[in-house]
């Protein structure tokens, strides 16, 4: 898709469809008004005969509209005035623009930009209208023999802005808007993707193309024998019921001057998770492909800083892996001895993703690193906890976790942060081992949590559970793309990144 800024006026647009609000009830924006004037009260007349009562997400499109230079216009019913929110402002626009994909319109001039969003700028506004048309029109068909696209697909879009003096900051908004999506997009294919294809030695493609598409980028691998070398045991030990080998991707994006400490990011990739000898029930089981949804969510990150060419050096951490059971597989009982000399009794075998990551976050004190950030789907009491809105948010250092909270805001990719006191840590306590891999019943996320804190005290480090963000079941089923929005502004903010004027 092609977007730009623009500061017109409606009567003056000459475009397939140009798309104003309408309030409820019936009420005209000033833009609306100002095509209403000119058509001689073409619109007004229309709204008073009830054809549009201006609710959230209603449309009318028009054709030929008296004196109007554009061949169509689409009303969009916005809602009350009063009452426009982030939330119905990306519904709106993605809603408008499913409206234009499937009614011919390949171009558009579209003034929801300058609709007034509580607490929002013009900056905020066109970013998110990129990154909501992004969304709204991505399709995952690579696999389906019949693709069924529309005939007549929007391609061009001009998102219009009050003054001239915002026309820099709106194309600032879209560059970012454009890098985001297309970073948020990449997680999204590499997510749905079949386990049967997208495996470990998948994820590393996806690292080696990375590096093949930006300067800026390279990449390595730590294979099962390096790992073995290694003493990363605990990670091994996941993978061996598995016919397909564990591989640890590192993917560099060196933006800074090579002395600067990196950030680390660290992404759970278990391309599928069956929960091994701790078999999970069936119901659903597919869904565990999206098991690699941190790795994918990582990749994808490091894909929108590469676009963006930001100014720190970052490092991304794919830990791939599968869990499956067999002869081979690890099992409940068995104590491993992690890269970090710790040992660990294992209770369940399905508490394998921070098994996984134990071993990668001890990997990554190599980096000497600014800071560390894993990212995972680690636990389904996430979900219990917070839904599908919030990322679960937990970190032993809080300047850090303000710092992801406020990115998260500004990107709208809510996150909530979860204590890990220390009063939890005893809910791992073992007889045999260090401690166990399992924390019984209470606070599933933060337990899970405290598990990784012990192997994160030589920086400063967060974790966010995206148990319950990375994907929707049901039948919208599909990744999301979270959270690259909100790791994308924590790592835009820390390069310095300017986004007002
Ligand atoms: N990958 C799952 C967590 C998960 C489950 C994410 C469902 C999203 C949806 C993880 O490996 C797992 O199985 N966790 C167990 C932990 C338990 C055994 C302590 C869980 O959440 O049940
Ligand atoms: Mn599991
Ligand atoms: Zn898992």
């Amino acid at each position: 898709m092609e977007f730009s800024v623009k500061s017109g006026s409606p009567e003056k647009q000459r475009s397939a469809c140009i798309v104003v609000g309408v309030f409820e009830p019936r009420r005209l924006t000033a833009v609306a008004e100002q095509l209403d004037e000119i058509s001689e009260g073409y619109i007004s007349n229309l709204l008073r005969r009830g054809d549009l009562e201006g609710k959230a997400g209603q449309m009318l499109l028009l054709h030929h509209v008296p004196n109007v230079l554009s061949e169509r216009v689409l009303l969009v019913g916005c809602g009350k005035e009063r009452e426009l929110d982030e939330r119905q402002y990306k519904q709106i626009i993605a809603k408008t623009i499913k409206t234009l994909n499937e009614t011919g319109s390949m171009e558009a001039v579209c003034f929801l930009t300058e609709l007034h969003v509580k607490g929002r700028d013009t900056y905020w506004k066109v970013r998110q209208a990129v990154e909501a048309t992004q969304d709204s029109l991505y399709t995952f068909l690579q696999l389906k023999t019949k693709k069924g696209e529309p005939r007549r697909p929007l391609r061009k879009i001009v998102l219009n802005v009050p003054t001239r003096r915002e026309l820099t900051v709106g194309e600032r908004a879209i560059e970012h808007g454009l890098a985001i999506s297309k970073g948020a997009s990449l997680t999204k294919d590499v997510a749905n993707m079949p386990p049967n294809i997208c495996n470990p030695a998948y994820l590393w493609e996806q690292a080696q193309s990375l590096a093949a598409n930006y300067e800026s980028v390279t990449a390595e691998v730590v294979d099962e024998a390096k790992m073995a070398e290694l003493g990363m045991n605990s990670y091994l030990a996941v993978g061996r019921g598995s016919e397909n080998e564990s591989l640890m991707s590192i993917i560099h994006h060196q933006g800074g001057p090579a002395d600067q400490a990196p950030i680390v990011l660290v992404g759970k990739g278990l391309t599928f998770d069956s929960g091994g000898i701790s078999i999970k029930p069936g119901a659903g089981m597919d869904e565990m492909k999206y098991d690699m949804g941190g790795a994918a969510g990582v990749l994808g990150t490091m894909q929108t800083v590469a676009e963006l060419n930001l100014p720190v050096n970052i490092i991304g951490v794919l830990a791939g892996c599968e869990n499956m059971p067999d002869g081979k597989a690890y099992r409940p009982g068995d104590i491993l001895t992690t890269m970090s000399g710790q040992t660990v009794e294992v209770l369940n075998t399905d508490a394998e993703g921070r098994l996984v990551l134990c071993d990668a976050l001890t990997y990554v004190e190599r980096f000497e690193p600014e800071l560390v950030i894993d990212v995972a789907t680690l636990t389904g009491a996430c979900i219990v906890a917070l839904g599908s809105h919030a990322t679960g948010l937990m970190s032993t250092h809080n300047p850090l976790a303000h710092e992801l909270l406020n990115a998260s805001e500004q990107s709208s990719d809510r996150a909530w942060r979860l204590p890990i006191w220390d009063e939890y840590q005893d809910q791992l306590d073992s007889p045999f081992a260090d401690f166990t891999n399992l924390g019984g019943r209470e606070a599933g996320s933060i337990t899970a949590g405290c598990f990784l804190s012990r192997f994160t005290k030589k920086y400063n480090w967060a974790h966010m559970d995206i148990a319950g963000t990375a994907w929707r079941s049901g039948k919208n089923k599909g990744a999301t793309g979270r959270p690259v929005p909100m790791l994308s502004q924590f790592l835009m903010n820390r390069a310095g990144v300017k986004l007002e004027d």
